[in-house]
């Protein structure tokens, strides 16, 4: 679906709220109808209004696609049925013998797929650390088609310079794809950096309430969109129009939460830095992190994810997370509600054989937006003294 024409002329804030969701042409109603329909009538044979079978097209998936790509400053865009859907329709676009180059801390998800789906049929990945142009520079083949990117990144939040990246990907004849889930189009625009793609879990920000599992491919190509609309259609991994709408509904908030999400952060970072039983703070705003200022050239602010490690190892980060009231012990993140886990023992399960080592006692949080003074009590009962 291609985004507005006067959407450049628009704020995101308003973006968020109106793109691809102008009242209902036929009745007026304010709110984007859920189009629960499988198929639609043809006035004789083959001639339809648009719309023949809701895999291959469903106006409510239309609006999403205009929403988000109008949000990521993109032409084009394509809704999946989740964020995994999404990244496996974009590796799809490989041929058998193509070889791929990830971050060594890429979204365990992302790392099983192609680790161990992908090389069955003789797809090739290297893990590096997309922070040093040299080890990419030393990972890329002949056969290198994509740099693969999620800044910033999980659990780590390390930063990467998508300018960087996508320059390096177009030198070697290779896609630069970024997962944008933790930034989201509000903090951060890939497509302006020079990416070819931006792939999101809209089950997280965009989506923003933990209820609904989704997944997005923002692009400027037109050639690109052809080829990622075929495999959307041919592989079928779409989005039902309750789904759909339920995005476009957290969607209207997007700029006001995460403005809140990145405000709480910042506060419950300033607590944890002092605090007694913390060793180190993750946090891309902190002047100290390794890829601060790449955050600070890219990004608006530095969002709502914060890790910590702690003292008394991994006894002692199960213990914490399993005493807070507020902050609800539970994978995902992006959400209203503050989440907290520990990865090595939870999300970070499905990187198994992945480069990256996760500290035990690393803790991370997804930092709601619930008054600020209930989450920093919450947490300061939890560590204890
Ligand atoms: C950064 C990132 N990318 C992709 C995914 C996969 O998205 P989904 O769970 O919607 O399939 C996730 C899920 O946690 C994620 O955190």
């Amino acid at each position: 679906m291609k985004r507005n024409a006067n959407d450049p002329e628009w704020g995101i804030e308003t973006l968020a709220i109106h793109a691809g969701q102008e009242p209902d042409p036929h009745t007026g109603a304010v709110t984007v109808p859920v189009y629960q329909t499988s198929t639609y009538e043809q006035d004789a044979v083959g001639q339809d209004r648009g719309y023949e079978y809701s895999r291959t097209g469903n106006p409510t998936r239309d609006a999403l696609e205009t929403s988000i790509a109008s949000l990521e400053g993109g032409d084009f865009g394509r809704a999946f049925a989740s964020g995994m859907a999404a990244e496996d329709t974009i590796l799809r676009l490989l041929n058998p013998g193509d070889h791929v180059v990830m971050g060594n801390d890429a979204y365990g998800g992302t790392f099983r797929l192609i680790s161990k789906v992908l090389t069955r049929f003789n797809i090739e990945w290297t893990a590096v650390n997309l922070a040093n142009p040299t080890e990419i520079e030393a990972a890329i083949r002949d056969n290198t088609r994509i740099l693969w990117t999620e800044t910033p990144s999980n659990p780590l939040l390390s930063v990467v310079d998508i300018e960087m990246l996508a320059s390096v990907a177009h030198a070697n004849n290779a896609w630069c794809v970024v997962d944008n889930t933790f930034a989201t189009p509000y903090l951060q625009q890939p497509l302006s950096l020079g990416a070819d793609f931006v792939v999101h879990s809209a089950t997280k920000y965009l989506g923003g309430h933990s209820d609904v599992v989704g997944g997005f491919i923002a692009m400027n190509s037109a050639e690109l969109d052809e080829k990622i609309g075929f495999l959307q259609n041919a592989i079928g991994a779409v989005p039902a129009p309750w789904d759909c709408y339920l995005l476009l509904r957290g969607i209207k908030t997007l700029p006001v939460r995460m403005d809140r999400h990145c405000e709480n952060a910042e506060k419950i970072v300033d607590f944890l830095k002092t605090h007694e039983k913390v060793i180190e703070v993750l946090y891309p705003g902190l002047e100290s992190h390794q890829t601060h200022k790449i955050a600070e050239k890219q990004m608006k602010k530095y969002g709502g994810m914060v890790s910590f490690t702690v003292k008394g190892g991994e006894k002692e980060a199960r213990r914490i997370v399993s005493q807070t009231k507020v902050f609800t012990l539970a994978e995902s993140l992006g959400a209203v509600e503050s989440l907290i886990e520990v990865p090595a023992a939870m999300t970070h399960l499905s990187a198994e054989g992945s480069p990256l080592e996760v500290d035990d006692s690393l803790i991370r949080l997804s930092v709601g937006i619930e008054t600020a003074e209930d989450l920093l009590n919450d947490l300061s009962q939890a560590l204890g003294h």
